[in-house]
């Protein structure tokens, strides 16, 4: 516990000049402690284990390899852009592994959203043990541990229950028995995107808005579909490019479409037209425990209407949540 406490004494990393000097002080401590060991690492495309990714392959090059599990569950164009990022630009060692169908498979007809976690979580830890396996000599196991996880295990150590349980890399099996590198532990989020940023990571990737573990598997509401999955990721990736486009995206701190499972009669090319509504929800929060609604501007509200109810198919309306949390928490599962 000693080494996971951040020390008074430490300075927030808020420039250019004090994340280069965290990051040769990284490199140095990352190359005294695995030698010419390797290093796995669960490569999500989040900031947190693209910043950890990215120190690594610069300490240590090929000695990591990197593993990016596409559970189906990711956002329009992630995983390619993990791939590009990381397998083409950086030259890392990439190991990606669609287990698109793994996930799906295991999924259908549970609606229940602590089950769909729980899911989601359990089998990710067995796609990623499976990758392990076939790996020779790997000594080290890369996580991109920030102080905020730290300082909620301390809560949960205290016995202060969640609301929701959150689902990151952790509890690997038995058999695999790895030493933690854990570079960024100490840090908040706001100096894991100053480091992120002076490591040369694009500005779109260290600012990315945060995305839940479990994915679109906790805004595909219910029991998931594949075609139901499919129309909530078209319609999101065109909320996400209205917002890029209009400002929006720096603005707010989290915003995407749910899609319940219920449909409504509606009309289309003067036939009946039955589908589901894609859900707005875009907040803005400092520390995810209490949120606000947006304001977004009509105009650009009806636009991304007509664009969703026109381009995706399945979808006949387009609803805007406007509940803060709490009541409602961000997620609507
Ligand atoms: P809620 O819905 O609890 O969300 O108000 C607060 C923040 O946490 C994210 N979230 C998750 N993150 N695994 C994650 O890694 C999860 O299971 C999970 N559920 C919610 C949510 O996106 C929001 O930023």
């Amino acid at each position: 516990m000693v080494n996971n406490k951040r020390p008074d004494s430490m300075e927030r990393i808020t420039t250019k000049a004090l994340a280069d000097k965290f990051i040769a002080e990284q490199i140095n401590e990352i190359k005294a402690q695995v030698g010419d060991k390797k290093v796995l690492l669960a490569l999500s495309g989040g900031v947190d284990s693209s910043v950890v990714a990215a120190l690594l392959i610069k300490a240590i090059g090929k000695q990591l390899v990197c593993v990016h599990v596409n559970h189906g569950l990711m956002r329009k164009g992630e995983s390619e852009a993990v791939i590009d990022m990381f397998g083409k630009e950086l030259d890392a060692n990439l190991i990606y592994v669609d287990a698109t169908d793994r996930f799906l498979d295991l999924l259908a007809g549970v609606s229940d959203p602590e089950k769909k976690r729980k899911i989601i979580g359990a089998e990710f830890i067995n796609v990623f043990a499976d990758e392990a396996r076939k790996l020779d000599d790997v000594s080290y196991l890369a996580q991109g541990t920030i102080y905020p996880d730290i300082l909620e295990s301390f809560k949960q150590a205290e016995g202060k229950k969640a609301v929701k349980s959150h689902h990151n890399v952790g509890g690997l099996p038995e058999d695999l028995k790895f030493e933690l590198v854990e570079p960024i532990k100490l840090l908040f989020k706001d100096e894991v995107r100053v480091v992120g940023e002076a490591l040369g990571l694009p500005h779109a990737m260290v600012y990315r808005q945060p995305f839940p573990g479990p994915g679109l598997g906790v805004r595909c509401l219910g029991a998931i579909t594949r075609d139901r999955l499919h129309a909530l990721r078209e319609a999101d990736a065109i909320l996400r490019e209205e917002f890029d486009k209009n400002g929006l995206a720096e603005k707010v701190w989290q915003y995407f479409i749910a899609v319940p499972d219920v449909t409504s009669v509606g009309v289309r090319d003067n036939k009946r037209y039955e589908g589901w509504p894609a859900i707005i929800r875009a907040v803005n929060t400092v520390d995810a425990m209490t949120a606000t609604i947006e304001e977004i501007p009509y105009e650009i509200l009806h636009h991304i209407t007509d664009r969703i109810t026109h381009e995706v198919e399945g979808i006949n309306r387009v609803l805007l949540d406007l509940t803060p949390k709490p009541i409602g928490t961000i997620e609507w599962e």
